[in-house]
């Protein structure tokens, strides 16, 4: 029996109910295989946490945390708390501190969905985001606060080893895909520095890669090319900042925030990944029991193939495109499922399919 130790931390807002919805497919799921078994352990680290504590992660948080094979995060972010204050207590710590250096943000329509966009069913796009530098170095500061001469500086931090492992891993990953077609996204036509060499980085690395084919967009033509020539796109690799922008514009132009899942990983494995949904905590529907889990099952699938659970990964996203396809929609995509109605009716097809392919 493989035992996988998953770290959950729901966090703030929908993050709890996201979560534990994922978490009960994961178990239907383990269930079903009987050749894995996850062992949950829940990590209380939240807004809420931190206004009665004064930290997010407790001192020795991060060592406990490394011993885990992965980490489900739900949402972080509190009306209470400053965004900047509660990203960097708590999400970013993660992400930096175990360099979770790629991160994977998918992006497709799955049936039953449809996408805002006229020929939005054409969207099947991965965007590769630099998780680790970049515009999120934390690299700034102020001077002369509240004075009329008072400076704020915001300096992104691109390195070469950055850049580098970022394009390797865009290619290795456009290089599985059919298309293997790579896209370099940047804005080094007004930014002549970092930009520029991210790009002659790029074609660095693509020597290497004879068989993807590459193109390059400048960041704002490539909104445009999402939204009228969305075939054209495969993979797509870009830097903190803008793969953060372009990520959410795929979202939603695969149907809504709310399917929208993200692998931050460390490819070398020398610290657990982490796995969240996109979206994050949305207040306006917090406690009301309608949040798309759909993120939270498909961020699942990622870990579960992260782990090497592919049969068990393929199983989640069929289970997860029938429901989707039976049209068991919350109302962020029309339907008036609640979270428990798509949990329940995934669970169920997990369950009335319960053989597996051969893992191989
Ligand atoms: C995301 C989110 C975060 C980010 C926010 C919550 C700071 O938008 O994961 O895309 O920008 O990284
Ligand atoms: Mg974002």
């Amino acid at each position: 029996m493989r035992v996988y130790k998953i770290a959950a931390i729901p966090a703030d807002g929908i993050g709890p109910e996201v979560i534990a919805a994922g978490l009960e497919v994961v178990e239907t799921l383990a269930a079903c295989d009987g050749g894995f078994r996850i062992e949950t352990e829940h990590f209380p680290w939240s807004s809420a946490y931190y206004l009665e504590h004064g930290h997010y992660i407790p001192e020795g948080g991060l060592d406990r945390l490394k011993t885990f094979d992965a980490i489900f995060f739900g949402a972080v972010g509190s009306q209470q708390v400053p965004d900047h204050v509660s990203l960097w207590g708590l999400r970013l710590p993660i992400a930096q501190g175990f360099d979770q250096y790629a991160n994977v943000r998918p992006a497709r329509v799955l049936p039953g969905v449809k996408s805002p966009l006229i020929g939005g069913e054409g969207i099947d796009w991965v965007i590769v985001r630099e998780n680790s530098e970049g515009e999120y170095a934390g690299n700034g500061g102020r001077a002369h606060r509240g004075l009329p001469i008072e400076v704020g500086t915001e300096t992104a931090v691109f390195t070469r080893v950055g850049v580098e492992r970022i394009h390797r891993f865009a290619f290795d990953l456009a290089r599985k895909r059919p298309a293997k077609h790579l896209t370099l996204v940047t804005k080094s036509n007004a930014q002549r520095f970092g930009m520029v060499m991210w790009d002659e980085i790029f074609y660095e690395v693509a020597a290497d890669y004879p068989d993807v084919k590459t193109d390059r967009e400048l960041v704002d033509a490539v909104t445009t090319r999402m939204v009228l020539k969305p075939r054209t796109l495969d993979v797509i690799v870009a830097t903190n900042l803008h793969a953060d922008i372009l990520s959410d514009l795929a979202a939603a132009l695969s149907g809504s925030l709310g399917i929208g899942p993200t692998a931050n990983l460390n490819p070398e494995r020398q610290f657990p990944s982490m796995f969240e949904p996109i979206h994050g905590s949305a207040f306006d529907i917090t406690g009301k029991g309608i949040a798309n889990p759909v993120a939270t099952f498909w961020t699942a699938a990622m870990m579960l193939e992260h782990l090497g659970e592919d049969a068990a990964a393929k199983h989640l996203m069929a289970a997860v495109e029938a429901v989707t396809a039976a049209k068991v929609h919350t109302p962020d995509l029309g339907g008036n499922a609640t979270t428990a109605d798509v949990t329940k009716a995934v669970c169920d097809y997990l369950r009335a399919r319960k053989a597996f392919e051969p893992r191989v």
